[in-house]
């Protein structure tokens, strides 16, 4: 029973009395996620310096400040301009600079211009960031159970927004470093993960098999209480065919192998959109590799190394996805296939909490009857392209430009990666992005239709 039913059926004055800490709690519990997801921001942070923090490396890169201040502004545009009767915001302007895309909201500045704006300052966006944090804490402090009930909503969606900001905030700042020639290191990595990575072969990482799918139909789709976006739903009964899934995601080391097959220069392999790109981008390899003396090494978040052959292959676009696929006569699952496959496997593995940065081999373990790493590591491109579920309509107003309009030319990946928190990821988690893309820890895993 909700602290709200509780109250309501409550009709005595000791009753009300003995009720009080349960609104208490209530307010406590939001409180802390709160500010534990502003935090976790902040700690993301430690570490780079305030000229690391402004750069816009590509249009699809914001800078550091800028996560920090747009994940900021949406509690303040969506929460404390709505419920707090007289707000008003201690500087009006940051509302045009850091709204991203909600038209609905007023005006923004230009998304590929963000890398020019160094006033307000870094330490001007903290500040920003603990006026509101402050203001958010009053408000749900002194808020009873019916106004909590507007806010829990939308400050539960602006945890889940900062999440996703923590991602790119990683993502992006792996892209700014990447431009410097002297490679700086983000963060070094744990010890135990630190085995060189020449001494490690592809022998090391078990092959992969395929687990086989009888068809079936089920239900697609989030159900339930706990939250999720809405391009989760509605939930629905879909027709999956027979497939076949493989184990574990696609490694470096065979990945090497498409390209030491020529697999960049064979056109059998690609979309012709994907063809055209790989001419035009003079793609040879997954993003962040460079070739050294015959050897192939990644830039990563704890610095330039050589490629270790055991990881799970990432950086690259659905167009590579699908050539790799194509060349090892495979191909990429459909969301609903992964889907399925993912109902009876824990939400485990290599998220940001682990403070990798960066996707790790699958330990040997000679089980190769189950899915690995079907969550963290890399997201996992589907084949299919970004559409709403039967029956989707977007809410209206501001909030429903969350999801709704990017429905188009974009592909759905599954599954999380080393960059996003375990508390963010489902089992429906739908995320996307337009084909040619690779700056996320995105990856493959092959399916492929019954014999
Ligand atoms: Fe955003």
């Amino acid at each position: 029973m909700s602290a709200t039913s509780l109250e309501t059926a409550s009709t005595t004055t000791a009753a009300k009395q003995s009720l009080f800490p349960a609104r208490q709690s209530r307010i406590e519990h939001l409180r802390d996620r709160f500010h534990q997801i502003r935090k976790f921001s902040s700690a993301l942070c430690v570490g780079l310096e305030p000229e690391d923090c402004v750069v816009q490396s590509m249009p699809d890169v914001s800078p550091t400040k800028w996560h920090l201040a747009h994940t900021t502004w949406f509690f303040e545009t969506f929460i404390l301009k709505k419920f707090v009767p007289g707000y008003r915001a201690e500087i009006p302007e940051y509302a045009y600079l850091f709204n991203s895309y909600y038209n609905a909201a007023g005006d923004m500045h230009r998304r590929d211009l963000r890398g020019l704006i160094s006033r307000p300052t870094l330490s001007e966006a903290e500040r920003y960031r603990a006026s509101v944090d402050l203001h958010i804490d009053e408000l749900l402090s002194n808020s009873d159970d019916s106004l909590l009930d507007e806010i829990e909503p939308i400050l539960i969606l602006g945890i889940h927004h900062e999440q996703q900001h923590q991602e790119l905030l990683i993502t992006d700042i792996k892209h700014v470093f990447a431009q410097n020639p002297l490679y700086p290191v983000f963060r070094g990595g744990r010890a135990r993960h630190s085995v060189r990575a020449e001494d490690r072969t592809a022998a090391e990482c078990s092959p992969y098999r395929f687990v086989d799918f009888e068809e079936t139909v089920t239900a697609i789709g989030h159900a339930g209480d706990g939250f999720a976006y809405d391009n989760e739903g509605p939930r629905h009964q879909a027709l999956i065919p027979a497939f076949s899934l493989a184990t574990r995601p696609v490694t470096n080391g065979e990945y090497i192998a498409f390209i030491e097959d020529n697999g960049y220069s064979r056109p059998e392999f690609w979309l012709s959109l994907g063809w055209m790109t790989v001419k035009e981008q003079r793609w040879n390899a997954p993003l962040y590799w460079i070739k050294r003396d015959g050897t192939w090494w990644n830039f990563t978040l704890s610095g330039l190394r050589p490629v270790d052959q055991s990881e799970p292959v990432t950086h690259v676009s659905y167009f590579e996805a699908d050539a790799y696929a194509n060349w090892v006569g495979a191909r990429l699952p459909t969301e609903f296939e992964w889907e399925r496959a993912a109902l009876d496997r824990p939400i485990e593995g290599n998220f940001v909490e682990d403070e990798n940065f960066h996707p790790r081999a699958l330990p040997i373990s000679g089980d190769d009857r189950h899915l690995h790493q079907m969550f963290g590591d890399v997201w996992e491109w589907t084949r299919n392209a970004y559409s709403p579920y039967p029956g989707y309509r977007a809410a209206p107003g501001a909030l429903g430009e969350y999801n709704g309009k990017f429905m188009c030319n974009q592909y759905v990946l599954r599954g999380g990666s080393c960059a996003t928190s375990r508390t963010h990821i489902r089992r429906t988690y739908r995320n996307f992005f337009q084909p040619e893309k690779r700056w996320q820890f995105t990856g493959i895993r092959l399916a492929r239709d019954p014999e």
